[in-house]
């Protein structure tokens, strides 16, 4: 049985909208909150597959978590740095890419082993990324001969801190060794070939440790500890991003999407559709727990093709699959180049967007590290089609935006996955004016 969305062509977004809470945000919430002394009072918790199997992973390591009343509110009773449980199972990552690298990073400083497995998409992700850099701190990982999970991380040796030039722009990588650096003698220093989202550097800070950020550089110094905080997590911009071009490419748009993070590692994608003649309007912004946070309303425009500025790429590394959609009822060509990190994302992402777009009769040509896309006229506009996401929830979110501009049906078929990072997602699309229904079949 497979989960199977089916959006009929055509519609606009309307109204006002609330997405859910941050993924990334999220899963570091627990991972801090689990750490802390004290206890960390967490609001806009994302209640989706990912987060949610780090929060099972530290239950299971002993951190006890309430649930009062309210959507995304929970009560993490920190254990302190050295206070978690060796689990007696393997830890079940699920899907989630965030869980596995940063959590090897936080497992390598505990006094025990633990294992970590995933969904057959996780267990095809590059690990060696992190297993390498922390194998120099002193760390002791064990995964398969391709370096992916599952993953035996060997708890009880000595953590020395490293200066680490990270070879590709990754905030799960940087953020991996930044969560060993708490456990490791000395300084740990890293330096990022391109910015990428810093919501560990920001926690960090909020739990009180002490970050030092130069440049394209930050160090922190292993041996301290953290005091529990509050945390209120803002909607997710990689979920509005299918609102973003959903309202921007269906005629007759005008969209409210309240209550969203717009750190600015993170605001690629309104770089990129504003680039492309988008109408956004920033509104109200402000600042709430250390994240930038606002408004954004989104109108219909007509949009054009552009060279997308390799600079934006890791600051919308997630958003591709919706911008794609973007370029395709765009007018002219728009080129990604220094992409090839979207090669092994949740699916390969630029296959698996090229061969929907395909589907849908956009010419699309998929090249090494990036796309080139024929928009608009020059493509012949969308028509139905089935695609197949792939088990990748953003692909199944993109191609069900893209309906509003398709000539027909836009059936996407392994879905499930979406609930992921949005579940609730059809609903809320619904009540915008997307005409889309889900079943299993
Ligand atoms: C994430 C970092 C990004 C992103 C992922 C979440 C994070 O991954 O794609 O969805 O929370 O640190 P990479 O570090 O692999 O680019």
């Amino acid at each position: 049985m497979a989960l199977i969305f089916e959006a009929s062509s055509g519609g606009s977004l309307q109204g006002t909208v609330r997405v859910p809470g941050d993924k990334s945000i999220s899963h570091r919430s627990i991972m801090l909150g689990a750490l802390a002394d004290g206890l960390t009072e967490v609001s806009g918790f994302l209640e989706g597959e990912d987060t949610l199997a780090t929060l099972h992973a530290f239950q299971s390591m002993g951190v006890r978590v309430e649930r009062p009343a309210g959507y995304g509110v929970l009560h993490i009773h920190g254990v302190g740095m050295q206070g978690l449980r060796e689990p007696s199972e393997p830890l079940d990552l699920g899907n989630s890419g965030t869980s596995m690298r940063l959590m090897t990073g936080l497992l390598v400083g505990q006094a025990f082993d633990t294992v970590l497995v995933g969904d057959p998409s996780l267990s095809q992700r590059p690990m060696r990324r992190v297993i390498d850099p922390l194998a120099q701190m002193g760390a002791l990982i064990e995964a398969s001969a391709t370096g992916t999970a599952p993953l035996r991380v060997r708890g009880g040796h000595a953590l020395r801190g490293i200066a680490y030039r990270l070879p590709m722009a990754s905030a799960q990588v940087k953020s991996a060794l930044l969560l060993a650096g708490l456990y490791a003698a000395g300084r740990t220093t890293l330096t990022e070939p391109a910015s990428t989202r810093d919501h560990t550097e920001r926690m960090l800070m909020g739990f009180g440790y002490d970050l030092e950020q130069h440049g394209s550089s930050v160090s922190l110094t292993g041996g301290g500890r953290l005091r529990a905080t509050r945390i209120d997590i803002p909607g997710d911009l990689s979920s509005a991003a299918f609102f973003l071009v959903g309202a921007s490419i269906a005629p007759g748009s005008d969209l409210l999407i309240e209550h969203v993070g717009i750190n600015p590692t993170r605001t690629g994608i309104l770089h990129i559709l504003k680039a492309m003649g988008a109408n956004i309007q920033i509104m109200n912004e402000r600042i709430v727990g250390g994240e930038s946070v606002a408004d954004l309303r989104v109108r219909h425009a007509p949009l054009h093709g552009i060279a997308i500025p390799p600079e934006w790429v890791p600051l919308a590394i997630d958003e591709f699959p919706a911008l794609f959609i973007a370029a395709a009822c765009a007018e002219g060509d728009t080129t990604l180049i220094g992409a090839a990190e979207l090669r092994v994302k949740e699916s390969d992402r630029i296959q698996t967007m090229a061969d929907g777009l395909r589907a849908v009769g956009v010419d699309a040509t998929p090249t090494p590290d990036g796309m080139v896309i024929r928009g608009g006229a020059g493509s012949g506009g969308m028509h139905g089609a089935e695609i197949d996401s792939h088990g990748d929830h953003r692909i199944a979110m993109a191609f069900a935006i893209a309906a509003l501009r398709a000539r027909d049906t836009v059936r996407i078929v392994d879905c499930a996955n979406v609930n992921t990072s949005f579940p609730g997602f059809v609903t809320l699309a619904s009540r915008a004016g997307l005409s889309i229904r889900a079943f299993t079949a």
